[in-house]
């Protein structure tokens, strides 16, 4: 069934959406977006999601295509034309079109596109046995704190995974993990939860910081701090976060089953956690 997207002012069905040849997302990743998810038809987190595109675009010196509150409208429109119950909103920004150049041009208007994808968030079978994931070499560039749509070193990750038969990639760099492939990631050792640091060497996930809220409400132990992949094979628990999965139970890293090989008791209290106050923010 075809979508209502939302192009540059106009609500379209997908199928006459068009953007440029020349712009720049297509030419040069020269673009930022954002993903937010939808319970019963409203979205979640949304302020911070908003945030850090704002952050992204001030870091690549890109003009915001409209503000926050024209922004929100748009998202709302989407999930009402569409009739989202759950999923999530895409939405992307681009320094926009002009003749192939690596300067950035002076006068482009930067292009919003925006649509919506339906999919059960909470009732995601992974969540019931827990995901694999193979770890990877972490090719990334060095501003992975920006959320470009250069995402082609995750989408080779994430196929790597595939073909081995895993269901994610957990990237690493000099010794220690990074991220997943689009999702933090975590471990739990004696109790404690480990996940890295924020720097420019990952993204400052939203969900991430909603959880650590609740982790530390709970009065659950958190370190902010790199681990190796030694210590995540040996933990008792693992898990990621993103907007599109929540909070996802990690069950086996590169072939070894972590913990019992079955869903941790504290990724599954936080995945419950989250989902109580992402339902509690929306009730009227
Ligand atoms: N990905 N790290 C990376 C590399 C990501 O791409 C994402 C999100 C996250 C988690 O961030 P958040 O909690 O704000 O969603 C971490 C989105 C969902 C995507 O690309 O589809």
């Amino acid at each position: 069934m075809s979508r209502i997207v939302y192009v540059n002012g106009d609500y379209l069905p997908e199928e006459d959406a068009r953007i440029s040849v020349f712009d720049r997302g297509f030419l040069f990743a020269d673009g930022v977006y954002e993903v937010s998810s939808v319970l019963n038809g409203r979205l979640i987190d949304n302020e911070g999601h908003l945030v850090r595109l704002r952050r992204s675009l001030n870091e690549l010196n890109m003009p915001a295509p409209a503000s926050d509150a024209d922004i929100e409208e748009i998202q709302n429109e989407l999930i009402k034309r569409n009739n989202v119950e759950e999923g999530g909103v895409y939405l992307q920004v681009t320094r926009g079109a002009a003749d192939r150049d690596f300067l950035y041009p002076k006068n482009a208007k930067p292009s919003l596109v925006l649509f919506t994808q339906a999919r059960s968030v909470i009732d995601n079978p992974k969540a019931k046995t827990g995901m694999s994931v193979i770890l990877l070499e972490d090719i990334r560039w060095r501003r992975r704190d920006i959320k470009t749509v250069g995402l082609l070193a995750q989408s080779m990750a994430k196929q790597a995974a595939f073909e081995a038969g895993a269901d994610d990639a957990w990237m690493h760099q000099d010794g220690f993990i990074t991220e997943g492939s689009s999702n933090n990631a975590y471990i739990v050792k004696d109790g404690t939860i480990i996940t890295r640091h924020l720097s420019n060497d990952i993204l400052h996930g939203i969900t991430r910081k909603a959880v650590l809220a609740l982790a530390k409400e709970t009065g659950m132990p958190i370190e902010e701090r790199a681990f190796t992949p030694d210590e995540a094979k040996d933990a008792d628990e693992a898990f990621v976060t993103s907007a599109s999965t929540f909070v996802m139970p990690v069950v086996k890293i590169d072939g070894s089953d972590i913990g019992t090989g079955t869903p941790g008791p504290i990724a599954t209290r936080l995945r419950t956690l989250y989902i109580e106050e992402a339902l509690n923010s929306i009730k009227d």
